[in-house]
Order: structure tokens, then sequence, then C-alpha cells
């Protein structure tokens, strides 16, 4: 057991380094004068490889800075907010809705997300246009 975590941590930091290494070396052959816009591209870039590789390396999706644990399409997601792939992969929010604790809510009138995820009314009215209040 722990060979098989020890095995699994090396992976990890193995396919970090290469996920560094490529994205540094590319953000090189693109020269950007915006520093700024230089950096975001780095980042995102940096993401990007990250994420690639999580059907094959899930775990990847657990390192800091991942946009959330869990994979789908070889990308690192969210459950619990992504409008995407809210709960599960592919399954999508429509408009108006939002997703809020892997679910797909109506945020204008959801009293336990009422405006924003998490935003409960509770004992200050029924949500209103997102709003609790007692009309
Ligand atoms: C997913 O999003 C929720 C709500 O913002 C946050 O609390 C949680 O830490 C996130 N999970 C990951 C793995 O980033």
């Amino acid at each position: 057991m722990k060979s098989i975590n020890l095995f699994l941590v090396t992976l990890l930091i193995m396919a970090l380094a290469i996920a560094l290494s490529s994205s540094i070396s590319s953000a090189m052959e693109e020269p950007n004068s915006n520093i700024q816009g230089t950096s975001h591209f780095i980042l995102s870039r940096k993401q990007n490889r990250i994420s690639l590789t999580c059907d094959k390396y899930p775990k990847i999706c657990h390192v800091k800075g991942s946009a959330g644990s869990d994979c789908c399409n070889n990308r690192c997601v969210n459950f619990t907010i992504d409008m995407l792939n809210c709960g599960r992969c592919g399954k999508k929010c429509s408009f108006p809705k939002i997703c809020c604790e892997g679910k797909c809510v109506n945020p204008r009138s959801n009293e336990k997300h009422c405006g924003k995820c998490g935003n409960k009314c509770d004992n200050r009215g029924s949500c209103v246009y997102g709003m609790c209040s007692y009309a």
C-alpha cells in the first residue's frame, strides 16, 4: 500500500515537472511585450497542461491551484460550482440557473441560494427576484 502511494506521488511530481517545464519553454518561444499578459498566458498554459492529463492521472486535479478535484474530458473541474459540469460531467445549468452544491438552482427564487450560492433566507423572508424579503 505504501509503495503504491509513493508511486502515485512520484507520478504526480513527474507530470507536474513536465507540465511546468513545457509551459515555461513554450512561453519563452512566444515572447509577449505585455508583462501582465505574459504571466496570465503562462498561467493559463500551465493549467491547460496540467488538466490535459487528468483522464490518466485523476489525482492531478487534487493539486493546489487546480480548478477543482473532479475530472471531465481531461479537464479539472469543480462539480460543486461548475455551470457546465454541475454535479457530474456534462450537466449544464441553463439560464437563469446557477450551480450550487452540485445542483442547478434558480437564484431568483431558491430559499437556500437566494441571489448567490449559500445565501439562505431562513427567517429573512422568502426569496423574491434573488433577494430575501417579506413581500
Ligand atoms: C469547489 O468550489 C467550492 C465552492 O466555491 C469550494 O468550497 C471548494 O473548495 C472547491 N473545491 C476545489 C477542489 O477547489
